[in-house]
């Protein structure tokens, strides 16, 4: 009940005012509970749903072995249903509410760039699994990701078209109201253009909105681009693709970790075929962390994990591994600690947490053939 009270008085915002309650280790000591924010439902289902299996499989995996200093791990998930005016009031439920000790949350960069400063305020650590904009982690003392970041990405997209397709010409054509494809269009751009490149077309769209797409693709169509980029998330991604082709743009597109789902490579497949997408793992790699992951979540799920549950799955033991070491719930020890990562062997990669808090790690370049992603080659930073 106590509890109860303390979450309406988050709500109505006398929390930020310092007048919130003491946080406890969960219900009678015996219990550390970790929140989780994510799109559950609405445009971008299959990013929270992947993450939050991904978390479920480390969480049991954890308590299977004991737990973390003799406590059960405890996920309560909020769904933000893919809204970022949703994200305030699911992240104030899991600090308020639910007494999380630590906040797991979003894929999206938006979103997670809301639920950032709530976390800050409060003085609760948050991890996002796979935010990928560097403003994400900007300036936060609470805020950390186990991903790499968009400046690394876009980099690396805009080197594998020049250099390893031989582009000359690029389009771009990104999601006006989306920070991640704007920040990636941005460092995109920046390196192609470095290296001598031509961006000959940008265009854009309202993603998650717009359906018609034709217009701006016939203006790209007729700058002749060697390559077509299109740094947005997977859902508005099929329907782009199927446009383009249909005025008559045949060259390779190339994407970002947006394009991550497997309804994307199915449903487009005759379209996408072919094209080009940096990811943060590949099922296919022989690391034994991958293969061990692939093969638990196959038994629990009855299907391969794409990026976002082997992110979730990342975050998560990143978490219980700080919280083991420093040795409490204390919030304050937790942060510190994570800041402290070194060398996690994540699922992902080895996984050290940097001065600005980001993880430092390789990029995975896919290739689309047959609906199905197949590694090209991996991307050192
Ligand atoms: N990196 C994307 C963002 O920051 C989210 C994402 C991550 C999407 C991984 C798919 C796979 O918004």
């Amino acid at each position: 009940m106590q509890r109860h009270v303390c979450w309406i008085i988050g709500l109505v915002g006398l929390s930020s005012l310092g007048l919130g309650c003491a946080r406890t280790d969960g219900p009678a000591g015996s219990e550390i509970v970790i929140g989780e924010f994510g799109s559950l439902s609405g445009s971008e289902a299959t990013f929270g749903v992947s993450t939050k299996e991904g978390i479920d499989l480390a969480a049991s995996e954890i308590n299977a072995a004991g737990g973390v200093l003799g406590k059960r791990i405890v996920v309560k998930v909020e769904n933000d249903e893919s809204l970022e005016d949703r994200v305030a009031a699911a992240v104030q439920k899991l600090i308020n509410y639910h007494n999380a000790v630590v906040v797991i949350g979003e894929v999206a960069s938006g979103r997670s760039m809301v639920g950032g400063p709530i976390c800050e305020n409060a003085g609760v650590p948050m991890v996002t699994p796979s935010s990928t904009n560097p403003k994400v982690t900007e300036r936060k003392k609470w805020v950390f990701r186990v991903c790499w970041t968009d400046d690394f990405q876009g980099e690396a997209m805009a080197r594998f078209a020049y250099e390893t397709l031989g582009a000359r010409k690029s389009a771009v054509f990104t999601a006006i109201n989306q920070a991640y494809s704007q920040g990636l269009a941005e460092y995109y751009e920046k390196t192609f253009k470095d290296l001598g490149g031509n961006v000959v077309a940008t265009e854009s769209y309202q993603g998650g909105k717009d359906r018609d797409f034709k217009a701006q693709l016939t203006n790209i169509k007729s700058m002749a681009p060697d390559v077509l980029f299109i740094p947005g998330y997977y859902t508005d991604v099929g329907a782009i693709a199927t446009q383009a082709r249909q005025v008559g743009i045949s060259v390779p597109l190339l994407g970002g970790d947006g394009w991550e789902a497997e309804e994307l490579f199915t449903q487009a497949k005759d379209v996408i075929e072919g094209s080009y997408y940096s990811t943060h793992y590949s099922s296919d790699e022989e690391r034994p962390e991958v293969s061990n992951f692939v093969t638990a979540y196959k038994a629990k799920f009855s299907k391969t994990p794409d990026a976002m549950s082997a992110l979730g799955y990342d975050a998560m033991k990143v978490v219980a591994d700080a919280i083991r070491r420093a040795g409490s719930v204390d919030q304050e020890a937790i942060r510190a600690a994570l800041e402290g990562t070194k060398e996690f062997p994540g699922v992902t990669g080895s996984i050290t947490i940097d001065e600005n808090h980001n993880a430092r790690k390789p990029l995975v370049v896919q290739q689309l053939k047959g609906g199905k992603p197949t590694f090209v080659k991996s991307v050192q930073m």
